[in-house]
């Protein structure tokens, strides 16, 4: 079972006072979905629940509960639903129906401050409050697939991304199962974090494989190699440890041998803990282009420790800030000024919602491409050796912001790339190519991503991030 609500209902559990009803819709507006509050339907259809606990006991409360939960389950719709803080008691409901659920997390007394005086019937006597808190908290534990503490965090979750610092350590644990795994990474990686990932996979690691590093292992070649040398059976399990291009490698390997087993991203790059590790994209490369072979494959888990950055050399941590710009210009806020650890949590719960809204790329998930269509066609014309991906979209960025109508400020300022030299008609013909699908621009209410403008203009923009 794969550790993510990706097509499933997602379900949150908890305490009365922990914020399911309050930050559900919330989730749900992120994910693109409807939400379910059990407790309200149940009181839109019966009245009070204080009454229904007065009048008729708990124990028919519970059964009303439980057709409330079937009937939200029930609905063909990948919903979020926020189950009432007894729901779990009938956990069996949830493990019949296919549902993902996070543990919305709150300590009692915060709980209790949150809903004493309310009408709620099990919160009118506070040493009874704290009594069930005790009895419940095991359980909820023990039904649910992820734990959350606020908003992000449960977008994470939905996603199968578990950020945090120490996380290596616990990759064992983290792994969904318990079958064999094999651990894919690059020699710089490998060399620096792979005996940490070695041990914390303990006795179910077989075997532990080596691409080359960069966009080199991202080849037909080094994929059929990994499949020549893998021995798992079906039980088992892929592991990525690396940046990017480990990740697409092993991803798309994944995805490919015995049909398909299951796959547990690292990403050990500020690109890959922000972007290339989550949402399901693999791919390699073909001579004619990049990413031109790859597949959907979401992984069953993505383990982001941003601890794992500061053995990135500078150069690479720039690559990754014009993703950064990127998510934050998307998002609406200065993801970039956070400090480290809240920046990757922060940018990696934007692109998990865009990417659960849009798992297949048919549609929204094209804002992610901000900045990249201008940035492809300078990288097309300079063959991708002479302008690095980063510079590429920094520059993008500043094409994009400008057609947009707003300040190019951010660019410049973090990023300062300067203009290229490259052919002008190699890359404006580049887009041209890539355009067809519509440019992505920043709007007064957020971002569109089918937006066709004159050539010209197009022209001009990209003219300007060519140097003589
Ligand atoms: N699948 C997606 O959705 C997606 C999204 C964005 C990018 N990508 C792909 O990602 C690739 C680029 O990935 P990248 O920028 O992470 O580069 P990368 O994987 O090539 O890694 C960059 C370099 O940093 C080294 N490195 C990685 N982590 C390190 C660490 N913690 N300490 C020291 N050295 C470390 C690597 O060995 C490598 O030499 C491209 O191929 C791109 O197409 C994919």
């Amino acid at each position: 079972m794969s550790a993510n609500a990706l097509e499933r209902h997602l379900a949150l559990i908890g305490f009365m006072g922990a914020g399911k009803s309050t930050l559900g819709p919330e989730v749900a507006r992120r994910l693109g979905r409807e939400f379910f509050d059990v407790d309200q339907e149940i009181e839109r259809a019966e009245g009070p629940i204080a009454d229904i606990f007065d009048e008729r006991g708990e124990l028919s409360f519970r059964d009303l509960e439980a057709a409330f939960v079937a009937k939200a389950c029930n609905r063909r719709q990948p919903a979020v639903i926020a189950l009432g803080g007894g729901a779990v008691e009938g956990r069996e409901l949830l493990q019949e129906f296919d549902v993902f659920a996070v543990h919305l997390a709150v300590d009692v007394d915060t709980a209790w401050e949150r809903v004493q005086g309310s009408r709620r019937p099990l919160a009118r006597e506070e040493s009874e409050f704290r009594r069930r808190y005790d009895e419940r908290r095991p359980l909820y534990e023990e039904v649910a697939d992820a734990r959350a503490s606020d908003l992000e965090d449960i977008v994470l979750a939905a996603a199968g991304v578990r950020v945090a610092l120490g996380a290596l350590e616990l990759l064992g644990g983290l792994v969904p199962g318990d079958g064999p795994v094999a651990l894919v990474t690059d020699p710089h990686v490998g060399g620096i974090h792979g005996a940490a990932a070695q041990l914390a996979l303990g006795d179910r690691l077989r075997s532990t494989h080596e691409v080359p590093a960069g966009e080199e292992a991202k080849t037909a070649a080094v994929v059929e190699r990994l499949w020549r040398e893998l021995r798992l059976d079906r039980t088992g399990t892929l592991i990525a440890l690396g940046g990017g291009c480990v990740t697409d490698v092993a991803g798309f390997a994944a995805a490919t041998y015995l049909r398909g087993i299951p796959w547990v991203a690292v990403p050990t790059t500020l690109v890959g803990q922000v972007d290339a590790a989550i949402g399901g994209k693999t791919a390699i490369d073909l001579p004619e282009g990049k990413n031109l072979v790859g597949a959907f494959n979401w992984p069953a888990r993505t383990v982001i420790d941003p601890a794992l950055l500061e053995t990135l050399p500078e150069r690479e941590r720039r690559e990754g800030l014009a993703e950064v710009v990127k998510t934050g210009l998307l998002a609406g806020e200065a993801l970039w000024e956070l400090p480290q650890q809240e920046l990757v949590r922060r940018c990696a719960a934007f692109k998990a919602a865009v990417c659960l809204r849009d798992p297949y790329d048919r549609g929204e998930r094209h804002i992610l491409n901000l900045g990249h269509t201008f940035a492809h066609a300078l990288e097309a014309a300079a063959a991708y050796e002479d302008v690095t991906h980063g510079t590429a979209v920094a520059l993008g960025l500043r094409a994009v912001l400008r057609l947009s109508g707003r300040s190019a400020h951010v660019v410049d300022h973090l990023l300062a790339p300067k203009p290229v030299r490259v052919d002008r008609e190699r890359a404006w013909a580049a887009l041209q190519r890539d355009k067809k699908r519509g440019l992505v621009l920043l709007g007064d209410d957020g971002p569109r991503w089918d937006v066709q403008l004159p050539d010209d203009e197009v022209r001009r923009a990209l003219d300007t991030l060519i140097a003589d």
